[in-house]
């Protein structure tokens, strides 16, 4: 028996049925109304709501004394209040999604901004900048978004809002919308897209798994019903039709026995079109029953074998593999076979990888073919919903799990689990913009799943980003708990300041100050080292409230005031070099890493005016030691000593 169904949700979505019955509606009252824009994108449809009454205009002027419908678009508020003052009447259609977008805007404070994420240039993101009360900008990507921000159309203290244009693409929404959180945390995100284009495919695709033959009715050029019918060719056999007239003869013909026709239509197709089709669908197939009545017939009696159809669940038995396929036995008439691409989803696995003969596997019917005797198969299919139970599981638990990378696809990568398919977006993969996604291909990564949906015949969304960040987060978290006074880190220079060099020890960044590299006088940090190098350093101090860590790269060991005191005492006389010259004295290097100050008063016995005039910066000198603070670690040094201590022996000698 062939069985004709109709997608649930096919045809004009809520909003534009809506608005049509208000349009037809009104011309039942007035006689004649006007549309601000078409009202439906379809000829049969316009042709249709023209006979009615019902008229399209471009402008409110045009229908100034008329009565006047606002479609399901919407208006800006202005346009509007224009209409109300021009029109004889004015019926508002617009869709309620998006008046609760214009409420949402409406009711912002003044002072703030907008973003519609959308294209600009669509009448229905006309209206809704058009009923905002803050200034509203337009934008279709996150760089837009980041524009508005970097070129201060945004101001730094502004409210910013973000809604969605209702037929947003919803992959593209979470990705952006995801990016500004991160970016733009105080950015408050209105998710507004409309479900009915998702739904519409959704049920297509339900059908289409199931049914020997899909029609697709729409208008040729209408994107949506051109989508619809690339998503049932996915599946089954599509034919795709304007309206009854265009319906092939003998369709029917060559269908199997047993089997489901299914019907879908463009949001724009009006609900007489497609009952046209049906009621032509209906009279092919019952011509075609009542030829095939007998021959079908014979096969009821025969009850040994598996009566099998499209969307059929079995138990499969691999007989054999090939390079290209696996032939497997169900217990039916027709041979069984599923070909590499329905085993697996992993474009860079062998047949022999995934089945071997003795094999008993679950797997879905998605084609008879009784004129060859052959069955087609899929086990990837029956893996995906069960992979979508699983991976809804790992997201509740919020796990991470680990898969193989298969290939870069538009936007990002997908990645295998389980034989289940997921979608890494590019912004996830923690590959830096500008990187080369395809680096990643073959390699096995930690992630997180992000998004479950039903959507497309089931999609999963998962985030390496997310993984990493848990695994860096659990890093740190660690590193505060254990961290201490004196702790030896191997650390990479990541950054070079004129006060010191950031080094990365792991889990964060510590600072080495300027004067904590080396024992010896440094003059500029990258006299000492370069990015990238690694060192050696020691924690000083740290603040877990203010995450910072202060480090030390000086080796305790070498230290040189140790090596000083255990060599030098009060009143040695040794040779120092003059290193730098101050106002109120001279330093003078003793050993690397210790100097003394010869005060201005100690350089000479004769007052000294102008120091510069006496000492220059390398010129060595004799000087006496002549006090040594431990606890401060400085030294005091003199030239004057030497002259007053050389002085009595001298008048000795007179004497
Ligand atoms: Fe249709 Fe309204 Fe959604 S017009 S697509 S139901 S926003």
């Amino acid at each position: 028996m062939i069985r004709i169904e109709t997608a649930e949700n096919a045809g004009f979505c809520f909003g534009v049925r809506r608005a049509v019955e208000i349009a037809e509606k009104a011309a039942e009252i007035h006689g004649k109304v006007f549309t601000l824009g078409e009202l439906i994108h379809n000829e049969a449809a316009v042709e249709d709501l023209h006979k009615k009454g019902v008229c399209a205009v471009n402008s409110v002027d045009e229908a100034a004394g008329e009565v006047l419908i606002i479609r399901s678009h919407g208006v800006p508020k202005s346009e509007k209040e224009k209409a109300n003052r021009l029109c004889k009447a004015v019926f508002d259609a617009t869709c309620p999604y998006v008046a609760k977008i214009h409420g949402i805007v409406g009711g912002l404070s003044e002072n703030g901004s907008v973003i519609v994420l959308g294209d600009e240039n669509h009448p229905e993101v006309v209206g809704i900048m058009g009923n905002s009360s803050p200034k509203a900008f337009a934008a279709k990507s996150f760089e837009e978004v980041e524009d508005l921000f970097n070129s201060g159309a945004i101001g730094e203290n502004d409210e910013v809002s973000l809604v969605v244009q209702t037929t947003f693409d919803r992959e593209r929404f979470l990705d952006i919308s995801q990016r500004i959180r991160e970016k733009y945390p105080r950015v408050q995100i209105y998710s507004t897209i409309c479900n009915a284009t998702a739904e519409r495919q959704e049920s297509a695709r339900e059908l289409a798994g199931r049914a020997a033959l899909m029609v697709v009715v729409g208008g040729k050029s209408s994107s949506n019903t051109k989508r619809l019918a690339e998503i049932c060719r996915e599946y089954t056999k599509t034919v795709f039709v304007t309206n009854a007239a265009q319906m092939p003869e003998q369709i029917a013909k060559n269908l199997p026995a047993d089997c489901v026709v299914g019907i879908t239509a463009g949001a724009s197709t009006p609900g007489y079109i497609i009952k046209e089709v049906h009621q032509i669908m209906n009279e092919e197939i019952k011509t075609t029953n009542e030829n095939e009545e007998d021959f079908a017939s014979l096969l009821e009696q025969d009850q040994s074998f598996t009566r099998l159809y499209t969307g059929k669940r079995v138990k499969a038995t691999i007989v054999s593999v090939s390079k290209k396929e696996a032939v497997v036995e169900v217990g039916a008439k027709q041979t069984g076979y599923i070909v590499r691409e329905e085993l697996t989803n992993d474009p860079n696995a062998e047949v022999e990888d995934i089945v071997k003969p003795g094999d008993v596997i679950d797997a879905v019917v998605i084609k008879v073919d009784d004129n060859v005797g052959t069955v087609a198969l899929s086990k990837k299919r029956v893996d995906a919903a069960l992979g979508l139970e699983k991976l809804q599981a790992v997201k509740d638990a919020n796990e991470t799990i680990e898969g193989k990378v298969a290939q870069v696809v538009k936007g990002g990568v997908i990645v295998i689990y389980e034989n289940t398919r997921v979608f890494i977006p590019g912004s996830h993969t923690g590959i830096p913009r500008g990187g080369k996604l395809e680096d990643l291909v073959g390699k096995t990564v930690k992630f997180k799943i992000i998004e479950v949906s039903n959507e497309r015949g089931g999609r999963v969304v998962g985030s390496i980003r997310q993984a990493n960040k848990e695994v860096r987060d659990a890093a740190k978290a660690k590193f505060w708990e254990t961290i201490e006074v004196g702790q030896k880190f191997e650390g990479e220079v990541r950054s070079i300041e004129n006060y010191g060099v950031f080094v990365d020890i792991g889990a964060v960044d510590g600072l080495v100050h300027t004067a904590d590299l080396t024992w010896n006088r440094v003059g500029h940090p990258k006299d000492i080292v370069k990015v990238g190098d690694k060192i050696t350093v020691i924690v000083k101090s740290f603040d877990p409230e203010k995450k910072r860590v202060s480090l030390s790269a000086k080796d305790p060991e070498d230290n040189p005031w140790t090596k000083f005191v255990s060599e030098y005492k009060k009143g040695d006389v040794i040779k120092a070099t003059i290193v730098s010259i101050t106002e109120f004295g001279a330093f003078a290097q003793i050993i690397p890493g210790v100097d003394g100050l010869i005060h201005i008063s100690q350089i000479s016995t004769e007052r000294v005016a102008n120091i510069a005039s006496v000492l220059t910066v390398g010129q060595e000198v004799d000087v006496k030691i002549i006090e040594i603070d431990e606890e401060r670690e400085r030294v005091s040094l003199s030239i004057r000593a030497l002259s007053e201590d050389a002085e009595p022996a001298e008048e000795a000698t007179e004497e």
